[in-house]
């Protein structure tokens, strides 16, 4: 069975979520991966891509059943064929947290063999919207910001009112910039920048954050925590999750401008970092001036640190920290291990990593700090 592009194919039956911001449903003996629907929801589906044997992609155009948690998305742009940036919103908050909950613990259970039965913990806004501080639009072909469709080069225009998931103290402006230019807003109010392919022509150079009862800086072009309360969010279940004793030795690994070795040496403990950005290493030498950074890859660091260290702390990029990197770190037998995650599925990979070197999870906590899309960011603690 082969649908062009653009069918309509239904009544459709939408089954459980999947990783990536669809429902799964069955056609005539093949998968289609449908956004938009809900669990439970009968719907007709636009076929937007079908080029596998096994699986098709399509978006729910009309729902003739539906969920209980079903709402009307309060962006104007998001939905089929909008804005790829929002996957979820037309679901209330707590029928995200429950998608993201599901999604979370079957990747845990078929990648990682680790049965999770905990919750996704909403984070502040409760609306959900208003909470990025950094942005990425792309310049249209009429010089107005817009953001990308799923899937696609093709440009969306900004509604009105700008993106609701903008910082409302972001600075932007529409209508000023050259068609075909990346536009970055980092930070908010007196401490924003505006980058037009990769340079600062409005604001700071370096952004000035607070979190942890820490001052930070960081590049406009640099990483921190896109969700304003992410910060203190993540430390606040690091912390609580490695128990620090004062004169314990630590690592932070992918430290960006040192968000969890502050408040390890805060704590008493002797921390060395390592991070890929030079720039980022500079700004965490001056953030965290107790503790020692080094720029490099991780893989190729931290093999040459010392035998022992009690607490180790991985906060890598979607890939996940892989088996090399894994392997270095049990090698030397941390106490505990907190493993920061923005992807389920490579969380579930490592931890299967690490519990094959004779780590146990410990505990597993889910934070909702990308509300509207299919995003989530996990805590993992692992002892030995
Ligand atoms: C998810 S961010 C975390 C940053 C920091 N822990 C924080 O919360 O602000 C991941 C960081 O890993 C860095 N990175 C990516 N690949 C790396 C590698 N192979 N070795 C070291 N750092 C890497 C990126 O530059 C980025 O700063």
């Amino acid at each position: 069975m082969t649908w062009a592009p653009g069918t309509v194919i239904g009544p459709v039956s939408v089954g459980p979520p999947a990783h990536g911001g669809h429902c799964v449903a069955r056609v005539d003996g093949k998968v289609v991966f449908v956004r938009h629907a809900l669990p439970g929801e009968i719907v007709e589906v636009s076929i937007t891509e079908d080029a596998h044997e096994r699986y098709a992609r399509g978006d729910a155009v009309r729902v003739l059943e539906a969920a209980a948690g079903r709402v009307p998305a309060p962006c104007p742009v998001a939905g089929p064929g909008g804005c790829g940036g929002c996957d979820l919103q037309h679901a209330d908050l707590a029928t995200q947290r429950e998608l993201k909950r599901q999604v979370v613990a079957e990747q845990l259970r078929r990648l990682g063999g680790y049965e999770w039965s905990g919750d996704v913990e909403s984070v502040p806004p409760e609306s959900g919207l208003g909470w990025r501080t950094r942005m990425r639009y792309q310049v249209t072909a009429t010089g107005q910001l817009g953001l990308r469709a799923h899937r696609s080069h093709d440009l969306i225009e900004l509604p009105e009112q700008g993106c609701l998931l903008a910082h409302p103290d972001q600075p932007v402006r529409t209508g000023e910039y050259e068609p075909g230019c990346e536009v970055v807003v980092a930070g908010r109010g007196p401490s924003s920048a505006v980058l037009v392919d990769g340079e600062v022509v409005e604001g700071v150079a370096t952004i000035v954050e607070h979190a942890a009862r820490r001052t930070w800086r960081v590049a406009a072009n640099g990483f921190w925590q896109v969700h304003e309360a992410a910060a203190d969010t993540l430390v606040e279940a690091v912390m609580t999750g490695l128990e620090p004793r004062r004169g314990d030795t630590a690592w932070d690994l992918y430290c960006g401008v040192g968000l969890f070795a502050g408040p390890l040496v805060d704590a008493g403990v002797a921390v060395r970092g390592v991070e890929l950005s030079r720039r980022a290493v500079r700004d965490a030498s001056r953030n965290v001036p107790e503790a020692r950074f080094e720029a490099g890859r991780v893989e190729q660091v931290a093999r040459r640190w010392p035998n022992r260290v009690d607490l180790v702390v991985c906060d890598p990029p979607r890939t996940g920290v892989g088996k090399v990197v894994a392997e270095q770190v049990v090698r030397r037998r941390p106490r505990r291990i907190a493993y920061v995650a923005c992807d389920p599925a490579a969380l579930g990979r490592d931890v299967a990593t690490f519990t094959a070197s004779g780590y146990s999870v410990r505990s597993l906590r889910a934070f909702d700090i990308f509300p509207m899309t299919h995003h989530v960011e996990c805590v993992a603690i692992l002892e030995g």
